[in-house]
């Protein structure tokens, strides 16, 4: 399996068996995004929620009846409506797909599309793919609970928002890690826009004092 940073919240896996995934795949509105959405295609797209900076280009990339959209059912219903396939899922809820388990998580998060329709709630995601584990906690505050997420997970590749403003912040983010304890933490949601602007080497250095190694991606970097 290979994990690749495309800026913000997106994210590309391939699996061994070729399967492609796009996480938030947020690109063309996003100058720091490393590739157009024209020059991408996805056997699944799974969305932790509506807003824009997720939702992002993922109805431009989707082929209609091939591409599967997995997101929570409230988000679903409005997407098959416009005729795209979805798979349709709620917290708390998983199901194993050829490529690997989902498993959708809660988020501390609201979720609307970009024309203000609700969306039902905005979600974290945990996949199982090629034997290794990767939560996306979406867009959240700090929740306790993620301490019962590292219990039930052995996660590998946490990826996890430190911006503030809308999220968690760098010294949240490592309170989270210290409940996760992830073999490895890729900071994501930040810098993309001013209120957000954070430095990286920041979380990189506390989050080694709580002994997580954090991997700083660069947009484009696989790892
Ligand atoms: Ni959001
Ligand atoms: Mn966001």
């Amino acid at each position: 399996m290979r994990l690749q940073y495309l800026g913000h919240s997106a994210f590309r896996i391939v699996a061994d068996d070729g399967t492609q995934i796009l996480i938030d795949p947020y690109l063309d509105k996003n100058p720091l995004a490393p590739i157009k959405a024209n020059q991408l295609s996805a056997d699944y797209i799974i969305l932790t929620h509506a807003h824009g900076d997720h939702l992002g280009d993922a109805l431009s990339i989707a082929k209609m009846g091939i591409t599967v959209i997995i997101c929570v059912s409230e988000l679903a219903s409005i997407i098959s409506k416009r005729g795209y396939k979805v798979h349709a899922m709620q917290i708390g809820g998983g199901f194993i797909f050829e490529f690997g388990r989902v498993k959708f998580t809660m988020a501390l998060h609201g979720s609307a599309t970009p024309d203000g329709q609700y969306a039902g709630l905005a979600a974290g995601v945990i996949l199982e793919v090629d034997g290794l584990c990767i939560y996306h906690c979406g867009d959240t505050g700090l929740f306790g609970d993620m301490k019962l997420i590292g219990e039930m997970f052995a996660i590998d590749y946490l990826l996890v928002p430190i911006g503030g403003n809308y999220t968690m912040d760098i010294d949240d983010a490592v309170l989270a890690v210290r409940m996760l304890h992830p073999k490895l933490a890729i900071p994501m949601h930040y810098n993309t826009f001013p209120i957000i602007e954070v430095d990286p080497e920041d979380f990189k250095r506390k989050a080694a004092i709580a002994g997580t190694d954090v991997l700083i991606m660069q947009p484009g970097d696989s790892c």
